[in-house]
């Protein structure tokens, strides 16, 4: 039997604000497995934060989010709020998320891969050394000495958002979110992002499940190519939920101007 279709992440009431600027008020959004959901909508509407919210990053000012519990996934979802900074912790290894930013240590490939594999899910050292180079080969680095050992500083922007990737996929992770995974890449380099995105998608992320994908983006291509479920957020609410070609084929002059959607 497959619990593909369990609700794995529900977003309820979600309220937060900064020095008096209330950004997400009252966002409520539930995420079954095995999906792929794109949250777009404009700068500053506060898409990273509900992902740092979704990671016990953030705590709300109201609202609940409720995760599988770290030690009964497949159990009855809890409120994250009552989980302890250890139990958190393991939440954050079942929903890797890929950082706008990178957000890589300034130390080498091998080490920023490792990391979380040794101090979070404390495997042996074997384990880890197969799935830092299993994770470098799924996102098209070699997993060579001279690769491993390469510093943070000296790769190019590409290979960072490679190794952050890399990093995610070698947590084995229930679901992944990338915030803006493209942004600053080529055309061609983009392509390549979207490729591995994609196959990681497919891949089993539960038993006879595929991965659950969140992508926060502005890339129109990906867009076009994953054709997801699309989650906007406008003035702090969701402000439309349904499938790509709805989305595609909506007139709201919301949602016009910032997806330039004419064929
Ligand atoms: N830690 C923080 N302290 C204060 N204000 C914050 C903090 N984090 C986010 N904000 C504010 O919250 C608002 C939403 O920011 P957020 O980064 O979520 O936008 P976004 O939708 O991800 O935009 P972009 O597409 O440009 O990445 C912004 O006004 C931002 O300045
Ligand atoms: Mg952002």
């Amino acid at each position: 039997m497959t619990d593909a279709g369990r609700v794995v992440i529900s977003v309820e009431d979600l309220h937060k604000g900064f020095d008096g600027h209330e950004v997400l008020r009252g966002v409520s959004v539930e995420i079954r497995r095995g999906e792929c959901v794109a949250i777009v909508g404009r700068s500053g509407a506060g898409k990273t934060v509900l992902l740092e919210l979704l990671i016990g990053a953030l705590t709300p000012d109201r609202g609940r989010i409720l995760v599988p519990h770290p030690d009964r996934p497949d159990g009855p979802l809890v409120d994250m709020a009552q989980l302890d900074e250890e139990e958190l912790d393991r939440v954050r290894a079942q929903t890797a998320v890929v950082f706008q930013q990178d957000a890589l240590y300034s130390t080498t490939v091998h080490e920023n891969i490792a990391l979380a594999l040794r101090e979070t899910l404390r495997l042996p050292e074997p384990e880890i050394e197969r799935r830092v180079r299993e994770a470098l080969a799924e996102v098209g680095l070699p997993p060579s000495p001279a690769m491993l050992k390469t510093r943070r500083d000296e790769l190019s922007g590409g290979m960072r958002k490679r190794v952050a990737i890399a990093r995610a996929l070698a947590l084995r992770p229930r679901a992944i979110a990338y915030d803006d995974p493209t942004a600053g890449l080529d055309p061609s380099r983009a392509g390549a992002i979207h490729e591995l995105i994609w196959k990681a998608h497919q891949s089993l992320g539960a038993p006879g499940s595929r991965q659950t994908t969140l992508v926060i983006t502005h890339d129109k291509d990906l867009l076009r190519r994953f054709e997801p479920r699309v989650v906007m957020l406008e003035e702090g609410r969701v402000f439309f939920d349904g499938p790509w070609s709805q989305f595609k084929a909506s007139d709201s002059p919301n949602i016009r101007p910032y997806f330039d959607l004419t064929p």
